[in-house]
């Protein structure tokens, strides 16, 4: 297609570099569609005939018929997607495929077919997101009241209910949500038109194209459309923080799955078994979504480091733009999937959680607080005395609220047995009315809120 200068064909290593038909075959629905508005455009505004453009129009139509049928052929002479679409064409219909590339480049398109298909990819994503908040607010509800120990630096640390740890993802899910939203609002500005990279001296009208295609408007610099890969850097930003806040879910389920817990037990579909030991059931999607975390931000450093350093505009670099989004999208895809099946299928062991959080002294920060309001003792002697009473437990290997009276008043003559309506785990967390606490009402409440606003 640009041989006209040349006397000697590329060399075979020279075609392999040069070709990404292997992997942007991928975007062929978002290149047809881009050469369907182009060439109505074309049309409309007389630079091409209206018979040779209806010629087109049917011709992309066959050529999307023929993919869809067959698959994209990858043809390494015909080096990248464009141009085979553009060699089918003429397949379909002559020389008359000839006109459809005037007043364009691929420079403008690559940059307008990946920019669909990145929009189409958060579009794909935001629905695995709502499927997996769904997943999470049902198990939450169901668990609203159900005491777990709560953790800081992974010690017992004060009573919460699983409905309030589960709700903590669910915001992060919404954080994400809506970061996808905003990069899909910024990049969602056509460049078709720009052409190469200073724009096209044709009558082009490229508001037409830009609505045609779903944008909210065309680029403002012809050099800024044809070199700028900000959006598929912001969704790759966007997917790394979703993939990260999922590899938190998932090294909790790991954790929880593990005997000394044995917080949770993952269906037998979502476990598997070892070939040496029979009673193992392991969380290995668990883990494959902690290590894919991993290899999503793998793919943002990439492509930032692909991009840095690029002069104005078009260079062949940013070829590589492709691979690693394409490699992101269906890891996400995947670790949305599975975090969402693992999370509506997982038993959850309360009987286990409640144990561990009566016998981790979780209530101490109770008895302070009972002290300072009861007693009137100010904050820092609470915490010593509660200090006290735990090591008293301790020694004598009972819980916080099994301690008798008499070995409480010894330490500090203001306690009375009052006190130990606030030592119990349900106590605790029922107290935790604080507007984002733990009391299973305001639990409660944070779902019903956020179902509302995923509708
Ligand atoms: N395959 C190329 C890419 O993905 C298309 C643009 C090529 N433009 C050029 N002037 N060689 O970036």
């Amino acid at each position: 297609m640009w041989g006209g200068r040349f006397a000697e064909g590329p060399a075979a290593v020279m075609r392999e570099i040069n070709a990404s038909i292997p992997f942007d075959k991928r975007m062929w629905r978002q290149d047809i569609r881009g050469s369907q508005a182009h060439v109505a455009m074309l049309a409309k505004q007389g630079i091409v005939a209206g018979d040779d453009a209806k010629a087109i129009a049917r011709g992309l139509e066959q050529v999307a018929a023929h993919y869809e049928a067959n698959g994209v052929a990858e043809d390494l002479a015909l080096e990248d997607i464009h141009m085979q679409t553009e060699a089918r064409l003429a397949d379909a219909i002559g020389p008359t495929a000839g006109r459809l590339h005037t007043a364009r480049s691929r420079n403008d398109q690559v940059a307008t077919d990946f920019r669909l298909w990145v929009r189409d990819a958060i579009d794909e994503t935001s629905a695995a997101l709502v499927a997996f908040q769904q997943a999470l607010l049902i198990r939450a509800e169901e668990h609203a009241a159900s005491v777990m120990p709560g953790f800081t630096h992974l010690q017992s640390a004060q009573p919460v209910t699983l409905g309030h740890h589960l709700m903590a993802y669910v915001e992060m899910m919404r954080r994400d949500t809506s970061r996808f939203a905003d990069a899909r609002h910024r990049m969602n500005l056509s460049p078709l038109g720009s052409a190469a990279l200073a724009g096209t001296g044709f009558p082009v009208d490229r508001h037409a194209t830009a609505s045609a295609l779903g944008f909210d408007g065309p680029t403002r610099n012809s050099l800024d459309a044809v070199s700028d890969r900000d959006f598929a850097i912001e969704y790759l930003t966007c997917a790394a923080q979703t993939a990260l806040h999922l590899s938190r879910l998932a090294e909790e389920f790991v954790l929880w799955a593990s005997q000394p817990f044995g917080f949770v037990s993952l269906s037998d579909q979502w476990s598997t078994g070892s070939s040496i030991m029979p009673q193992k059931r392991n969380p290995d999607a668990a883990e494959l979504v902690r290590g894919h975390a991993g290899r999503i931000t793998g793919c943002l450093v990439s492509l930032m480091v692909t991009m840095k350093g690029l002069p104005l505009a078009y260079s062949k670099d940013m070829q590589d733009d492709k691979p690693p989004v394409f490699e992101c999208h269906d890891l996400l895809g995947l670790c949305l999937a599975a975090m969402t099946g693992m999370v509506e299928s997982a038993t959850f062991r309360t009987d286990r959680m409640r144990g561990l959080a009566e016998s981790g002294y979780a209530t101490a920060t109770d008895l302070a607080d009972w002290l300072v309001r009861e007693a009137g003792v100010p904050f820092r002697e609470a915490h010593h005395i509660t200090g006290r009473a735990v090591a008293r437990a301790e020694v004598l290997g009972v819980r916080l609220d099994q301690v008798p009276i008499d070995d409480l008043v010894a330490i500090d003559a203001r306690i009375d047995d009052r006190v130990y309506g606030v030592l119990s785990v349900d106590a605790s967390v029922a107290s935790r009315t604080s507007f984002g606490g733990t009391a299973p009402d305001n639990v409660r409440a944070a779902i019903r809120e956020a179902r509302e606003a995923l509708t």
